[in-house]
């Protein structure tokens, strides 16, 4: 395996004294796609922004590829779609918005625009391209900032929550985007299904540590891991949908009927 980005004893302290990450061990393969799953506070933001090189950790050490990362400059390598779009959607235009990526590496205007145009184009939101960001709602919001963390082709692709506000159809656009797309892919979400569909790996947070790490098939069907870290199995994986109760069944007609969900032995 190629490790990609690897971090070693990693710890992190918010300038007020809030021990967020505590001996975070993680190695992540080139191109693989890993989710990061937990309860809320459990340090998934925080992980992906001292990947990304925004936060210094106070302890251990990251590489990227063969070298460690030193100093605090920002790593191009790496595009964070961040939790809130609003802390990223900037320009009174969207086009501008994506482009604006590309003009901080010096990207000619006429080039800049274009690939930003290919973007939108890309994700299918080409109509809002004159748009004014903060008149958008929060899941248009969303893609505006996805293209904008795309268009500058990062080699890591760290998302945070990238489905939260999205209604079905952008949520599948988005999975089907992704799924296609060559970059390694973090993803930090309280959406498991979405992690399911997506990501083979899941590492599981708790309280600023890794409390599991391994095949999303696995850990996602572990009801007592996913309970004693706040989450439960995704519908999905449930018994209850796998295996439903026989249509013609009265009892289960009745309650399917009215939208009850069927229990056993209800
Ligand atoms: N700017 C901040 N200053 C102080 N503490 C913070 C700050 N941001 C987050 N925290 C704390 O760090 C911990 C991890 O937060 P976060 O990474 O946002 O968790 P998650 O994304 O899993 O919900 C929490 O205890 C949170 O309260
Ligand atoms: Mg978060």
């Amino acid at each position: 395996m190629t490790a990609a980005v690897l971090l070693e004893a990693v710890d992190y302290s918010y300038p007020d004294g809030t021990r967020a990450l505590h001996e975070i061990t993680l190695s992540v393969a080139k191109g693989s796609r890993v989710g990061v799953v937990g309860p809320n506070g459990a340090g998934k933001t925080t992980l992906l922004l001292v990947l990304a090189g925004l936060y210094q950790p106070i302890r251990g050490r990251i590489f990227v590829g063969e070298s460690s990362r030193e100093g605090t400059a920002v790593d191009s390598r790496f595009s964070v779609l961040f939790q809130d779009p609003d802390d990223q959607v900037i320009f009174p235009r969207v086009l501008d918005d994506v482009a604006f990526g590309l003009r901080i590496e010096r990207c000619e205007e006429e080039r800049a625009q274009r690939k930003a145009r290919e973007m939108l184009r890309t994700i299918g939101i080409e109509a809002l391209e004159h748009r004014h960001p903060a008149r958008l709602s929060g899941g248009e919001k969303r893609l505006v900032a996805l293209a904008g963390a795309l268009v500058t082709a990062p080699r890591f692709l760290l998302l945070d929550e990238p489905s939260s506000g999205l209604d079905p159809r952008a949520r599948r656009r988005i999975i089907e985007f992704l799924r296609s797309r060559k970059e390694t892919l973090i993803v930090a979400t309280h959406d498991l299904e979405l992690v399911l569909e997506l990501c083979p790996r899941t590492v599981l947070l708790d309280e600023g540590r890794i409390v599991a790490d391994g095949a999303t098939s696995e850990i996602m069907q572990n009801g007592p891991l996913l309970t004693r870290h706040g989450l439960e199995i995704p519908y999905s994986l449930r018994r209850e949908h796998i295996h439903p109760i026989m249509p013609d069944d009265p009892h289960h007609r009745r309650h399917h009927e009215e939208g009850i969900p069927h229990t056993h032995g209800a």
